[in-house]
């Protein structure tokens, strides 16, 4: 008798029935190959290979820096690790705000050099026809609106977005231009929750929220916040899972006092 061991990938389709079925969307960031095959290994839906590498893997201030090489480097590295699950890899600052011949060569890029499955670019009426001639080339687009990093030196800070009608109706309209130019999910990044909720019902594709509230159609993190690599950072948005950063610190603090004190290696330990 064989067995089917085939693996049940999970496309734009699949998301698109989640959210028409009910069920929600799990996706994190993930940069590299261990994280990813931890990260996929454990049944996640979507891993976004985030420009947020810029902070967590880089050490910069914002995801300003990072450029198309380095993320087309991390995204190589995460498709090696995963089996199953759908990876999107955002489009850094620069490499698509020019005009929609610069941004349709960034996204075939990173296609053809990394194996990605979909590209993701932050904007809204402004980054339309980019998106609409990636789209038109059979790339797959997710958009992200609310708080955008890579407009950071615009915003001023790091607080809720759309809290006044004039930007919150300014966002609903990016979401149906965002759905009408062919993304076939949106990010929705710290806006409030009844805003989220009710761009959530108005579309069609499915919303992934961070710092949106629970009504979105999935949830996204990012995983050096989610399990406790990156302590600073606290927002009131952000469950901590795990407090990787101590466990580490305990497990350095004990091999640096076990070569001190020549108790490693042990006889068992050499050859
Ligand atoms: O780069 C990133 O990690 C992101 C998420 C915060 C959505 O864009």
């Amino acid at each position: 008798m064989s067995v089917n061991k085939e693996i049940k990938k999970v496309t734009t389709h699949t998301l698109q029935m989640m959210k028409e079925s009910g069920e929600k969307i799990s996706m994190l960031t993930a940069y590299d190959f261990s994280f990813a095959r931890i990260v996929d290994g454990a049944g996640i839906d979507v891993i976004l290979v985030g420009d947020s590498a810029s902070n967590v893997m880089a050490g910069h201030e914002t995801t300003l820096p990072i450029t198309l090489d380095q993320m087309i480097y991390h995204a190589q590295s995460v498709i090696r690790g995963i089996n199953r699950c759908l990876v999107v890899v955002d489009m850094p600052f620069g490499s698509y705000q020019s005009n929609s011949d610069i941004a349709l060569a960034s996204a075939i890029r990173i296609m053809k050099e990394t194996g990605g499955h979909s590209v993701k670019m932050e904007g809204g009426r402004e980054v339309a026809d980019a998106i609409k001639r990636i789209v038109s080339a059979g790339i797959p687009v997710m958009g992200h609106l609310g708080l955008t990093p890579q407009s950071i030196y615009k915003f001023g800070t790091y607080t809720v977005r759309a809290r006044e009608e004039a930007e919150a109706q300014k966002l609903r309209e990016d979401a149906k231009i965002l759905e009408e130019a062919g993304c076939f999910a949106i990010v929705l990044e710290k806006i409030p929750a009844k805003l989220a909720e009710e761009v959530s019902a108005s579309l069609r594709i499915p919303t992934i929220g961070i710092g949106a509230g629970g009504q979105c159609d999935g949830q996204v993190l990012v995983m050096h916040d989610m399990l406790g690599i990156n302590t600073e950072f606290k927002p009131r948005f952000l469950r901590q899972y795990l407090n990787i950063h101590e466990l580490a610190t305990q497990a350095v603090a004990g091999y640096i006092k076990d070569v001190k004190s020549g108790d490693f290696p042990s006889a068992a330990e050499q050859y």
